[in-house]
């Protein structure tokens, strides 16, 4: 078996707030993930460390000078920001938490095999458009809490997850991620994003599953995210309303983020757009009624709308009317913190919910 190598360059003492990446668990992940996968691919190279087992010695020449290194593991903390890649074996890369101000065109040339490159929490404002240059086993690129403006040209074609979370990033070009067909995660949130900034195309060529752009400067739901998606986070923006054709496009969609904006209206008829959908989070709204079309949506699990102006709800506001057979039954209505008189709903609005702790109408029922 190849002996993976992880270089990790932290540098401790910078306070910004950030959720580092655990690169132990990624380095677990990576190991199931392989372990099934038959080793027949380009491993000539590799052939003078194939009889290593388990916990053997790792070879002192594989270990870059003034690092540690143990079986799997190789630590060069407290280097500076210089990247000495001499080590082609590397699969993950983990840069957080330093000073990187810049990726220049051959600060990672020669990491052919990497699958992970974590560099979260640097001062990152450029990356060189051939940076990524034939890194076509990358999956994973974290470039979130740094100082980007815009998404980075010519991003590795086979990634799958791609953070931009809290950057600068207040424009999407045209074909910004076009070429990208495994791309499954893209996030995007806590950047000064508004609609006006997302181009006409921006999203070309994607089948990305997961969007999230919260904590930006939406206004309105955008309508050209792929429609492979099933899962959009939009929570904490400025939304004022949903309408009908703000759904059309996203059949798939399974969970829906709206939390924290200010909508005062869903229109009828843009819920039925997505039949799928199971969890939908609409609290901390301005809604003035339990949004119209929920009782026809049949697999909807869980529905968020506490911290609204809701001030009635209706016995078929939530559950189906006559024979309409509902495939789920609710796990979660959450009401309170509106200003509905309790006492006045029937409790046949939620004959389709299941489990005690599923509806949540006042205060003192906490989550
Ligand atoms: C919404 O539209 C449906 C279908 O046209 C209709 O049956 C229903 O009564 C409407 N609901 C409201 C609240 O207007």
């Amino acid at each position: 078996m190849r002996v993976f190598i992880l270089l990790c360059l932290l540098a401790l003492g910078n306070t910004k707030p950030y959720q580092p990446v655990n690169v132990m668990e990624f380095m677990k992940n990576y190991d199931i993930m392989m372990a099934d996968a038959v080793d027949d691919d380009d491993d000539e190279e590799d052939d003078d460390d194939s009889d290593e087992d388990e916990g053997s010695e790792e070879e002192d020449e594989n270990c870059p000078p003034g690092c540690h290194c143990s079986p799997r593991v190789v630590q060069c903390s407290d280097q500076g920001t210089q990247i000495k890649n001499t080590l082609s074996k590397i699969v993950l890369l983990d840069l957080q938490n330093n000073d990187i101000t810049e990726i220049n065109e051959n600060d990672f040339k020669g990491l052919s095999k990497l699958y992970g490159l974590f560099l979260i929490n640097n001062k990152i404002s450029k990356i060189h458009p051939k940076a990524f240059k034939n890194m076509y086993n990358l999956r994973l690129l974290y470039l979130s809490y740094n100082l980007l403006t815009e998404i980075p040209a010519n991003l590795p074609p086979n990634v799958i997850e791609l953070r931009f979370h809290e950057n600068k990033i207040n424009r999407i070009q045209k074909d910004a991620f076009k070429g990208l067909r495994k791309l499954h995660v893209l996030e995007l949130g806590a950047n000064p994003l508004a609609n006006s900034g997302i181009e006409l195309g921006a999203f070309n060529g994607l089948s990305t599953l997961y969007i999230g752009i919260a904590e930006a400067k939406l206004n309105a739901i955008p309508k050209d995210f792929p429609s492979s998606i099933t899962e959009m986070s939009l929570d904490y923006n400025k939304i004022t309303k949903v309408e009908v054709e703000d759904f059309i496009r996203y059949k798939n969609l399974q969970r829906l983020g709206l939390a924290f904006n200010q909508i005062k209206f869903v229109e009828n008829g843009s819920l039925v757009s997505i039949p799928n959908i199971r969890e939908i989070h609409l609290d901390n709204n301005r809604l003035k009624k339990v949004p119209p079309g929920l009782n026809s949506l049949r697999y909807l699990q869980m529905i968020f709308l506490h911290g609204n102006k809701i001030s009635s709800v209706g016995v078929n506001d939530f559950c189906p009317i006559g024979s309409s057979v509902k495939k789920n039954l609710y796990t979660a209505i959450s009401l309170f913190a509106n200003p509905v008189k309790y006492w006045d709903v029937q409790p046949a609005a939620f004959r389709c919910v299941t489990g005690r702790r599923g509806v949540q109408l006042g205060n003192f029922r906490k989550k």
